[in-house]
């Protein structure tokens, strides 16, 4: 049992990393400014700051209290579309966020260590290689990308520099219960939605526009794994090598549910969108023996039967 710290705690994945730390018996405390998360989305049993990462002396109070032993630093604007338009607010959630993250555990006696939640889906651009590994150029094509690319390097940074025990894990697209249709990221959401409300579909990106699916249960493993220690210093793709064309990805969902959409529009990919991307995650499975363990038909079959309890 240790303190942790979950920042993003009220937002789609930090909710399920918090859940899973209260589960492992841990005692735990999130830290979110609500931008996009909810409070019905934090787990009972965590305790709730109400905060902006940003605010560097309010981290720095929080850790102090919390005395975390891992901080699973998940707070951040994630909407590429939002970062495009408000590029300022997304560095300074993402950028000057993570800074104040890691000035306020630097802070402390004993460091606590951090695992940052970095883009895979983001940050190689349009790469040559269709699955990629980690030594595949950073490349961001958005202001989103950049701001998390540069959260990575700060965090290189403080672990070279100032000794912390830090870890990034670069995930690839991840989906699940609790993901919010409003936000740009959650393709399935929004379709399993609009599926729902027999609503029109739009597809973004034509032909072999795809896409590698992780679901949120194999994410949280991969945290709660780097949380214990394995895999230091680095950054690390978290995703399962195959992608899926978003044609191919809406006829596994709608036979899932049980619904046909009532119509398909198709549009090309919005800006800042990648076309094709998949992430080879050895690295971290040598290193820790992390795998995914869903497939995208069996992730999307349990996201299906969360939205039927
Ligand atoms: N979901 C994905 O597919 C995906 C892929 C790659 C990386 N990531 C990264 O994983 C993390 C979680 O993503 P998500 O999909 O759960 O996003 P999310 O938007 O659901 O969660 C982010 C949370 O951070 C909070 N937040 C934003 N700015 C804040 C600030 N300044 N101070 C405090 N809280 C703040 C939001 O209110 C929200 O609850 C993000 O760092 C994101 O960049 C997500």
């Amino acid at each position: 049992m240790a303190n942790v710290l979950v920042t993003g705690g009220a937002g789609f994945v930090g909710s399920h990393v918090a859940e899973a730390c209260l589960e492992a018996g841990d005692s735990v405390w999130v830290v979110d400014n609500l931008a996009s998360g909810l409070v019905k989305d934090i787990p009972s049993g965590a305790a709730f700051c109400e905060g902006d990462i940003a605010d560097a002396e309010f981290m720095r109070r929080l850790v102090a209290e919390a005395r975390p032993a891992v901080i699973h630093h998940l707070a951040a604007q994630s909407s590429v579309t939002h970062s495009l338009a408000e590029p300022s607010l997304d560095a300074r959630a993402n950028v000057m966020g993570t800074l104040s993250v890691l000035e306020a555990a630097r802070s402390m006696d004993a460091p606590p260590r951090i695992v940052y939640a970095a883009t895979g889906g983001a940050c190689y651009g349009d790469p040559e290689e269709e699955i990629v590994d980690e030594s595949c150029p950073l490349a961001p094509a958005s202001h989103y990308g950049m701001s998390k690319v540069a959260g990575e390097r700060y965090l290189a940074f403080y672990g070279e520099h100032f000794g912390l025990s830090v870890v990034s894990l670069r995930l690839a697209n991840v989906y699940g219960p609790r993901q919010r249709a409003t936000l740009d990221a959650g393709v399935i959401s929004i379709f399993a939605e609009k599926l729902m409300r027999g609503e029109a579909l739009t597809l973004y990106g034509h032909g072999r526009a795809g896409r590698d699916y992780v679901y949120v249960k194999d994410v949280v493993e991969a945290f709660l794994t780097a949380g214990k220690g394995g895999a230091d210093g680095g950054a690390y793709n978290i995703g399962t090598g195959v992608i899926t064309e978003v044609e191919a990805l809406l006829d596994i969902l709608s036979r899932r549910m049980g619904k046909n959409p009532v119509s398909v529009e198709r549009a090309p990919l919005r800006a800042g969108e990648v076309f094709r991307i998949g992430l080879d995650a050895n690295a971290f499975q040598k290193k820790t023996g992390w795998r995914h363990s869903f497939s995208l038909e069996e992730g999307i079959a349990a996201f299906v039967e969360s939205l039927e309890n």
